[in-house]
């Protein structure tokens, strides 16, 4: 019963690349898409930059034939994400309003795009990225946490749980995949939000991983912790980047050792229970946000630009 997932291109880097969004332009992008994957997650489309782009506008185009696509092919869709410090637009970081009206500017917002997908979207990323990696709340980059105080994250969560009872309210971050500073911060708070009777039913980790580093060997033993909580766990976000040979082809070598990093990231996930949801972040290397954020790497995805499956893709689907 683990539903396996992607992310879908559009919006964000894609929109400076020189292709036309592959969800729409692809056949071969949406063949792969229907048929390989359980569930779906916008890669940016409900990002506030792309879906709250003016004050009191919504664009939930983008999401609507997501949402579509998903139906038709009986995947499950993950929404991402109602509270982050980065891409919002303009008109809200640069924006004059009391706290009185950023308050009510994230309840509608929260209430309006949860209530749109009420009944379709099966979990919503509520708080992404809420800490630093020394396990502190990002209190001046966060806009909500800064204008507004810690408290607002209870109620985000209560605000989306009104919204859609249904859905599975996660926290989401990267880097707290194994036992650190920042997974503990997570850890106590989610701790004190479900004392407190707030509606928090999941945690995620992102994994982006370089493999300039090794995996944290302790994967399997976080999300259990999360999962004696109580909490649904997940990993949502999952891409292997490496650094490319000058020719930009990965070795052999390369190749065989992400796909242990794709296997053992799932294999945690296989041993938790509750970890029922095992999203990547792209699975085609043409359309990969690596390349662009992260120069000098790339490759991070099952597939090469051709859609030629990597050895990590037939590890994957062994294990499964
Ligand atoms: C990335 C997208 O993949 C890019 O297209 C966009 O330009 C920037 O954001 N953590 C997250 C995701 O939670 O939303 C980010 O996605 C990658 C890191």
């Amino acid at each position: 019963d683990l539903l396996i997932g992607t992310a879908v291109a559009g919006g964000g880097h894609h929109e400076t690349m020189d292709y036309d969004n592959p969800f729409y332009a692809s056949p071969e992008y949406r063949t792969v898409l229907a048929g390989e994957f359980s569930s779906v997650t916008p890669e940016n489309q409900l990002k506030w930059e792309f879906v709250h782009p003016a004050q009191g506008e919504y664009n939930f185009g983008p999401t609507d034939d997501i949402v579509a696509f998903a139906r038709a092919n009986k995947q499950e869709v993950r929404g991402h994400t109602l509270l982050w410090h980065s891409q919002n637009p303009q008109w809200l970081e640069q924006g004059e309003f009391t706290a009185d009206e950023l308050r009510a500017i994230l309840k509608d917002h929260i209430q309006t795009v949860v209530g749109r997908y009420r009944g379709q979207i099966y979990q919503w990323d509520v708080a992404n990225e809420i800490f630093d990696g020394r396990g502190n709340l990002r209190t001046t980059e966060n806009i909500w946490i800064r204008e507004l105080g810690p408290g607002i994250i209870a109620d985000a969560f209560r605000w989306a749980h009104e919204a859609d009872p249904e859905a599975k309210l996660f926290f989401n971050d990267y880097g707290v995949e194994g036992i650190n500073a920042k997974s503990t911060a997570y850890y106590s708070l989610a701790q004190d939000l479900l004392a407190d009777g707030v509606p928090v039913h999941g945690f995620s980790a992102q994994a982006h991983w370089d493999m300039r580093w090794g995996l944290p060997g302790d994967m399997t033993a976080n999300l259990q912790r999360f999962d004696d909580l109580g909490l649904e766990t997940a990993i949502t976000e999952l891409d292997v980047r490496m650094t490319l040979p000058e020719d930009g082809r990965p070795t052999d070598e390369q190749l065989a050792q992400q796909a242990t990093y794709y296997t053992e990231t799932l294999q945690a996930c296989l041993d938790v229970a509750g970890c029922k949801s095992f999203t990547l972040w792209g699975f085609n290397d043409q359309y990969s946000w690596v390349p662009v954020f992260f120069s000098g790497s790339g490759a991070a995805t099952v597939m090469f630009e051709d859609f030629e499956t990597k050895p990590a893709y037939d590890a994957l689907v062994q294990q499964l």
